[in-house]
C-alpha cells in the first residue's frame, strides 16, 4: 500500500515563550521540523504533507524540497483540525502516517515497525511507557489490555493521570478511515480543540481494530513543548553523537562536554578536549587534536594538525601538520596549506597562507596571499580597508616581515624580501632586499631632563 505522511507544524508553541515558530527551534543545529521531514523522507512515502499556520512562510523556508505539499491551517484549532487541512491531498486507498513536528528524535526504523503492523489493523498508534508521563495524552486500556481511547492531560481524572503509557503522536491508518473519524470529532474538551486523539475512541466504538505499539526506546518519542524539553532533546542527541564518535575511535575527554551541531567526519586517532563546539559540516583528518574551548564552523582540518585551546575557526580549510592557537581566530575564506603555524591572538581573514609559513603573535592578516616559508613578526597588520573598499596584500615566498609592521594594501612584497620592524609599507617592496619605512633613530647628547624645583 502506498503511504502518505502528514506532519503537523502549525502551532506557535506558546509554552516556548518565543516568537520563533516552535518547530523551527533547533536540536543539534537542525530545526525540529527538518529532522521530522528527514525521518519521513527515509520512509520513501508517496507524498509528504506539512500543515503550517503560525509563521507559515518562515516554517516553509526550512526545506528547499519542492516535492513537499504544504497545507495552511489559518487558526490553530487543534491537532485533529490540523490533519483535516491536509485531507484533500490524500488518496483514498493510501496508508497515512501522522507525525508531529515537535517530536524530533524518532528513528525511521521505529516508524517502519508501526507501518508494518497496519495490514492487520485499522489504526496503529505508537505509545511509550514513561517514568514521568506528565504533559502527554494517556493511553486508556480495558481490563484485557485493549486500547479504549486517549485521554489528554487536561481532561484526565486523577486515576487516568496515574497511567504511565502515553501517546507519542505517531498514528498510522488508512486515509478513508481517517477522514471518517475526523468528521466525527468535536471540541467538547478542556481546551476547546479538535483533538486528533479523539479518533482513537471513535475507532474503538466503531468496532475497528486498534493497536498501540509500545516504543522500546522512550528517548525517541520526547515531545518538545517547552525549553526544558528542548534541552532534553538536545542532550539526548548530543549523547548519541558522542557515542557514535567514540564507537568510531575518537577520543573524547568528556562526552558530556562536546557539542556537534551538524555533521562531523573524523579520521583515526582524533582527540577532542572539553567544551568544544562543532557547527555545520566539519571534517577532521587523522591524528587531529582539538584543544579545549574551541569552536569550529564548516571547517576541514588536515592530518596531524593541532588546534590548541580557545580557537575560533569558521569556514576555513586547514592543511596537514599545522598548529593553531591558543587563542587564534580564523575567519571565513581562509586557507592554510601544510605546516603552517598560527599563534596566539592572531586573526586571519580571507587569506591564503602557503606551506611552512608562520604568523605567531598578535597579528591581523586579512585579504592576503602569503607565500611559502614566510615569517610574519609580532603585531603585524594588513591595512586592508580604506574606509570604503577592501584591498589585497601579496607577500612572496621566504619573506620576513619585521614586528609591528603595517602593510597598507594594495601592496606587494617580493620573494625573499625583508621588511624592517616598525615599518609602514605603502609601496611595493622589491624581492631579496631590505625595506624600511620608519623615522631614523637619533640620540641627543647634551639634552637634560628638566629638574623639579
Ligand atoms: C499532543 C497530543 C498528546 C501527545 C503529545 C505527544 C493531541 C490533542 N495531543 O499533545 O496526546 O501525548 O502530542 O507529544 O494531539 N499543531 C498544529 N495545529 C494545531 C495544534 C497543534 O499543527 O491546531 C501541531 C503543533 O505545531 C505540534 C503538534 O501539532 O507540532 C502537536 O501539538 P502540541 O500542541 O504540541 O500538542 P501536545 O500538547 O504536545
Ligand atoms: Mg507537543
Amino acid at each position: 500500500m502506498k503511504l502518505d505522511i502528514i506532519i503537523l507544524a502549525a502551532g506557535q508553541g506558546s509554552r516556548m515563550y518565543s516568537n520563533l515558530p516552535k518547530v523551527l527551534h533547533r536540536v543539534a543545529g537542525q530545526p525540529m521540523l527538518a529532522r521530522v521531514i528527514g525521518c519521513a523522507r527515509a520512509l520513501s512515502p508517496h507524498h509528504i504533507h506539512v500543515v503550517v499556520g503560525y509563521g507559515a512562510e518562515e516554517v516553509k523556508a526550512v526545506t528547499q524540497d519542492d516535492s513537499i505539499r504544504w497545507w495552511y491551517q489559518a487558526e490553530q484549532q487543534g491537532t485533529g483540525h490540523a490533519v483535516q487541512q491536509a485531507l484533500p491531498g490524500l488518496q483514498e486507498d493510501h496508508a497515512v502516517l501522522v507525525l508531529y513536528g515537535d517530536v524530533p528524535l524518532l528513528a525511521p526504523a521505529t516508524l517502519q515497525a508501526v507501518i508494518r503492523e497496519l495490514p492487520g489493523k485499522d489504526l496503529v498508534l505508537l505509545s511509550a511507557e514513561l517514568a514521568d508521563p506528565s504533559g502527554y495524552g494517556r493511553i486508556v486500556r480495558d481490563a484485557q489490555g485493549r486500547v479504549l481511547r486517549i485521554a489528554e492531560e487536561q481532561d484526565a481524572d486523577p486515576q487516568t493521570l496515574g497511567i504511565r503509557e502515553v501517546n507519542t503522536g505517531v498514528l498510522a491508518t488508512r486515509s478513508a478511515l481517517l477522514k471518517q473519524w475526523l468528521a466525527g470529532i468535536e471540541t467538547g474538551n478542556a481546551q476547546g480543540e479538535y483533538y486528533l486523539t479523539d479518533c482513537i475512541g471513535l475507532a474503538v466504538t466503531g468496532g475497528y481494530r486498534v493497536e498501540a505499539m509500545v516504543c522500546e526506546n522512550a528517548e525517541e518519542v520526547l515531545g518538545v513543548n517547552d525549553k526544558h524539553q528542548l534541552m532534553q532533546a538536545e542532550r539526548i542527541c548530543q549523547r548519541r553523537t558522542a557515542d557514535q564518535l567514540m564507537a568510531l575511535g575518537v577520543t573524547l575527554l568528556d562526552p558530556g562536554r562536546v557539542d556537534v551541531r551538524g555533521d562531523l567526519v573524523t579520521g583515526r586517532d582524533v582527540v577532542i578536549d572539553v567544551n568544544t563546539v562543532f557547527e555545520g559540516n566539519n571534517c577532521l583528518g587523522d591524528r587531529v587534536s582539538i584543544g579545549a574551548n574551541s569552536i569550529l564552523v564548516n571547517t576541514s582540518v588536515g592530518n596531524g594538525t593541532r588546534i590548541h585551546p580557545n580557537c575560533h575557526i569558521e569556514n576555513a580549510v586547514i592543511g596537514s601538520d599545522c598548529s593553531l592557537g591558543p587563542y587564534a581566530r580564523i575567519r571565513p575564506g581562509t586557507r592554510l596549506a601544510d605546516d603552517v603555524r598560527i599563534g596566539n591572538f592572531v586573526e586571519i581573514k580571507k587569506s591564503d597562507i602557503r606551506t611552512g609559513s608562520k604568523i605567531n603573535h598578535l597579528s591581523y592578516v586579512g585579504d592576503a596571499d602569503v607565500g611559502e616559508q614566510v615569517n610574519v613578526g609580532a603585531g603585524v597588520i594588513t591595512c586592508n580597508y580604506d574606509g570604503s573598499r577592501k584591498h589585497r596584500t601579496v607577500i612572496g615566498n621566504r619573506v620576513f616581515v619585521g614586528s609591528d609592521t603595517q602593510l597598507v594594501a594594495p601592496v606587494a612584497i617580493g620573494d625573499g624580501a625583508t621588511i624592517g620592524a616598525g615599518s609602514t609599507i605603502t609601496k611595493n617592496a622589491p624581492g631579496d632586499t631590505l625595506t624600511l619605512a620608519r623615522s631614523k633613530q637619533v640620540s641627543i647628547k647634551h639634552w637634560k631632563r628638566p629638574e623639579k624645583e
